[in-house]
C-alpha cells in the first residue's frame, strides 16, 4: 500500500503547537522580508509567509523595494535590519534581479538573523556536521516529514535531484549528517534513470514537470518532489508523474499539500528559533 505524505497535516500538528507557545510569550517574534521587484510567484509567496506569520502572533514587516533598486541601497537596509534589535530574522526573497549579486545580499544577512540559512556561516556549519543557527527551511521540512512517517534515513541510498543552494545542497549535506549513502544528480548527470533506480528515497528538486517516470524508480522506493511546475493545463504539479510513480512507492508526496507547507511551517520555526536565541543572549 502507497502512503501518501500529508504535508499539510505534519504542517499543521507543528504550527499548533508553535502557536500555543508564542501565544505565551510577552515578547513577539519578528520577521523582517525583503522583496525586491514585482515577480508575481514571488510576491504570492511573501503574502502567505506574512499571512501565516501573522496568524501565529509573529510579528511581520514587509519592506518593498523597486526592481531598479541599487544594490547598496539595498545592502544598506540589510544592515539597518541586522542592527534593529526590534527583527529576530531577515528574508530576502529571491530571485533578486540581475544587476544585484544575492551572494554580496546573503552575506550581508547577519548569520543570527538568517532564517533561510543561507549565509556562507551558517551553510558551513552543515557542512562540517556542526548546528547553524537555524536549518534551511525546505531541506528542514523534508526531514520533519520523514521523521513523522517514521522513515529511516541511517544507511539508506538517498538520491537527491538538484544542486541549488536553496534545497539540493543543504539537502544533501543533512541527510549525510544523519547517516545517509547520499548521491547528488544534476542537469550534467550522465545516466540519470540507472542512478534514481538505485534510490530507497528520491528527492527532486529540479523544477520539471514530468521528469521522474515509473520506470526511473523500483519498487517501495519514497519519493518527495520539491518541484512546483505547471503542466500543460496549467495546473499546479511538481516534477514527478505522482500517478505513475504512486502505483510503485511506498510513500510519496503530492504537489500541491505535500513538501510547500513545510516550507512555510520551517519559516515560522525558525524565525521563533532565532527569536529565542536572541533572548539567550540578554
Ligand atoms: N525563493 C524561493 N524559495 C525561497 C526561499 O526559501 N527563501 C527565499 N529567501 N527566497 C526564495
Amino acid at each position: 500500500m502507497t502512503e501518501i505524505i500529508d504535508g499539510k497535516l505534519v504542517s499543521k500538528k507543528i504550527l499548533q503547537e508553535l502557536s500555543e507557545k508564542i501565544a505565551l510569550l510577552e515578547k513577539k517574534p519578528s520577521l523582517a522580508v525583503i522583496i525586491v521587484g514585482e515577480d508575481p510567484a514571488s510576491k504570492i509567496y511573501v503574502n502567505l509567509k506574512k499571512k501565516k506569520a501573522e496568524e501565529l502572533g509573529i510579528v511581520s514587516t514587509v519592506i518593498e523595494m523597486s526592481q531598479d533598486v541599487s544594490e547598496s541601497e539595498l545592502l544598506n537596509k540589510i544592515d539597518e535590519l541586522n542592527k534593529d534589535e526590534s527583527v529576530n530574522a531577515i528574508l530576502v526573497q529571491m530571485p533578486l534581479p540581475k544587476h544585484i549579486d544575492a551572494n554580496k545580499v546573503i552575506e550581508k544577512i547577519s548569520p543570527q538573523k538568517d532564517v533561510d540559512c543561507f549565509h556562507a556561516y551558517n551553510v558551513g556549519k552543515i557542512a562540517t556536521n556542526n548546528k547553524p543557527f537555524v536549518y534551511p527551511c525546505t531541506p528542514k521540512g523534508i526531514l520533519e516529514l520523514l521523521n513523522f512517517y517514521n522513515i529511516e534515513i541511517s544507511g539508506k541510498h538517498v538520491v537527491v535531484i538538484g544542486r541549488s543552494n536553496i534545497v539540493g545542497r543543504p539537502m544533501a549535506q543533512m541527510l549525510l549528517n544523519k547517516n545517509a549513502t547520499v548521491t547528488i544528480c544534476h542537469s550534467k548527470t550522465n545516466n540519470l534513470e540507472e542512478i534514481t533506480k538505485q534510490a530507497d528515497i528520491l528527492i527532486s528538486a529540479v523544477g520539471k514537470a514530468g521528469l521522474i517516470k515509473k520506470e526511473m524508480v523500483k519498487d517501495n522506493v519514497v519519493v518527495i518532489d520539491v518541484g512546483m511546475n505547471r503542466d500543460e493545463n496549467g495546473k499546479l504539479c511538481g516534477d514527478v508523474d505522482f500517478e505513475q510513480v504512486k502505483q510503485k512507492a511506498s510513500y510519496i508526496t503530492p504537489v500541491p499539500g505535500g513538501v510547500g507547507p513545510m516550507t512555510i511551517c520551517s519559516l515560522m520555526v525558525n524565525t521563533f528559533d532565532l527569536f529565542k536565541t536572541s533572548q539567550e543572549k540578554i
